[in-house]
């Protein structure tokens, strides 16, 4: 089993392989750190020149802009985020690492347009457009995904039907003709065999039955075959074997381009090897007792 980055002394270090020279662009500092709940960045040692050639970057337009941002539980109005700033240009992927109940899912969750989170102050845009009053299937459709930590079932409707609908309500608002059945089966069939997914889960309500790693796999499944420009998966490690941690991995790869972008949550480096990201963050919150934490998390806490 992997390691968590965290339990190596070695991982917040410079000659860790996270802040390797072979990540493929700059881990650089990109924000101050906010009050309660906050985002960051690790700053990636490097030569001279490369630091000259990294204070050039970044180049691709903003994807997604927060600032400020603070949500809370809507039923109770606790408040779980309390000031988290975070950019996101096309083309670049970020890292999100921190404690359980740091509050990762929850802004994941907050981007999407969770029911049970309310925006309390600050603000997101996702090119350009302000998503907080945004419909979640608007915000799907706008090109924002989201792999759930905990995918659900949905009863009664299968993975292939499921997908159908989706990439038809992309088509549409992309003006493109729905696709049939037929159709959609020459699109779906070999992304399924990418994954090295069996066809008959095609056929199989979405999720219902399937394993931990099956769910995982099915959600980049979804992803592969909607497309996002922006991705936000959260912990589709875990749960997943070696080799089809692999598999995902690679079908995360070889969706990326120039424009599109991935916001991954992790606790371990093993998924950080094969999806290299340009940023990692630490989400931070205030009030956690370092003290009664590991050592090497504290270790990670205070050496961002
Ligand atoms: N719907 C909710 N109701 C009550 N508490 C919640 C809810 N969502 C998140 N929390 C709490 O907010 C904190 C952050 O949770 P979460 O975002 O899931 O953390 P992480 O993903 O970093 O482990 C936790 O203390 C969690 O219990
Ligand atoms: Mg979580």
């Amino acid at each position: 089993m992997a390691q968590p980055l965290a339990a190596s002394g070695a991982a917040v270090s410079s000659s860790s392989p996270l802040f390797s020279s072979s990540s493929s662009r700059p881990i650089a500092r990109r924000h101050a750190p906010p009050s309660y709940v906050s985002m960051r960045t690790r700053r990636r040692r490097q030569p001279a020149a490369a630091e000259a050639a990294a204070a050039a970057e970044p180049s691709g337009s903003p994807l997604l802009e927060v600032r400020g941002l603070t949500a809370s539980v809507k039923e109770t109005g606790q408040q779980i985020l309390a000031g988290v700033d975070l950019t996101i240009r096309e083309g670049e992927i970020h890292a999100i690492m921190g404690k359980n109940g740091s509050g990762k899912s929850t802004l994941t969750k907050v981007l999407v347009g969770h029911p049970h989170y309310e925006v309390t102050g600050g603000t997101i845009l996702f090119k350009g457009e302000d998503l907080v009053d945004m419909e979640p299937e608007d915000r799907s459709l706008a090109g924002l995904f989201m792999s759930f930590q905990a995918p659900i079932e949905i009863p009664g409707v299968s993975n292939f039907d499921f997908l159908l609908m989706a990439v038809n309500a992309r088509r549409e608002k992309s003006g493109l003709p729905a696709l049939g059945p037929l159709e959609f089966y020459s699109v779906v069939s070999p992304k399924v065999d990418a994954l090295k997914m069996d066809p008959k889960f095609l056929d199989r309500n979405v999720n219902e039955g399937f394993s931990g790693g099956e769910r995982k796999r099915n959600e980049i499944l979804q992803l592969s075959v909607i497309g996002a420009d922006l991705a936000l998966l959260d912990e589709i490690d875990s749960g997943l074997d070696v080799d089809a941690l692999e598999d995902v991995a690679n079908a995360v790869n070889g969706l990326l381009t120039p424009q599109n972008s991935v916001l991954m949550i992790t606790h371990y480096q093993r998924l950080l090897d094969l999806i290299k990201p340009s940023y990692v963050h630490i989400m931070v919150s205030r009030i956690a007792k370092y003290d009664l934490l590991p050592s090497d998390l504290t270790c990670l806490a205070r050496c961002v």
